[in-house]
């Protein structure tokens, strides 16, 4: 499986600074090509069309969050139709800020993966402990149903679609990030899940680490076993912080 080094750009970036970002790193992939990595990004749903359109076959694209519905009266949300509309092939479903910030419960994020790989989108799925969780011991108690709460209308026919990220609550934007153990027994949690779900077409599914991935530990975490991925917020803002993540 390609590992995957994806950008979530969360409320950031005019179309302008988005352009300008896509463009330096695109030249730069164009010139020394990653041939074993898919680089993707996430850009705010008002830059998707321009980042999508200067990807260049060298990077994915995808949205933030979705709504379950093919239109109508959901004031403020989008639909599918407008990913693909423009030009994006993702979405990240139930990262910990739609979780913790918009209270997303469990039932309307499995709304949301269903209905995203329903219409043809890769899904990337975002799961992780608070840290009152941890400490109480309910790491695996935590990952197990957000898990199986996601994934349960999926059969094995959605697996080439499917991504998991692993975002432990307390190390996103705080500069903590998790140890390698902490990794390492998380992504080790989320692959038996996965087996339970999947049988042995859980080991196609890549699992990206996120929370305070910078260039100076990416290639540390992306060594670490059960890790396939990057899922980067705050270093993945600037064109050659970016980059040397995706090389790293
Ligand atoms: P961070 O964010 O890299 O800024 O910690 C990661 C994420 O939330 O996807």
């Amino acid at each position: 499986m390609k590992t995957i080094i994806a950008a979530n750009w969360k409320m950031n970036k005019t179309r302008a600074q988005a352009e300008d970002m896509t463009r330096e790193v695109v030249a730069s992939l164009k010139e020394q090509p990653v041939t074993d990595r898919t680089v993707l990004i996430f850009p705010p749903a008002t830059a998707l069309d321009c980042v999508s359109k200067d990807a260049g076959n060298v990077l994915e694209t995808g949205i933030q969050n979705i709504y379950p519905a093919e239109n109508g009266a959901f004031t403020g949300e989008i639909a599918p139709c407008m990913v693909h509309d423009a030009g994006g092939s993702w979405v990240l479903v139930g990262h910990s800020e739609r979780r913790h910030i918009f209270n997303e419960p469990d039932d309307l994020i499995t709304q949301k993966v269903n209905f995203t790989l329903a219409h043809d989108l890769k899904m990337m799925l975002c799961v992780g402990e608070t840290l009152e969780e941890r400490d109480a011991g309910q790491l695996r108690q935590v990952l197990s149903r957000q898990i199986t709460s996601g994934l349960s209308g999926q059969g094995n026919a959605a697996v080439p679609s499917i991504a998991v990220a692993y975002e432990p609550v307390w190390a996103i934007g705080t500069g903590r990030t998790a140890g390698p153990a902490e990794i390492v027994e998380a992504h080790g949690i989320i692959r038996d899940v996965l087996r339970i779900l999947f049988n042995k077409d859980a080991d196609e599914v890549p699992i990206l680490y996120g929370g305070s991935v910078k260039p100076g530990n990416a290639h540390e975490i992306l060594s670490l076993d059960n890790v396939n991925g990057l899922l980067i917020g705050g270093a993945s803002l600037e064109a050659q912080s970016f980059l040397a993540i995706v090389r790293a």
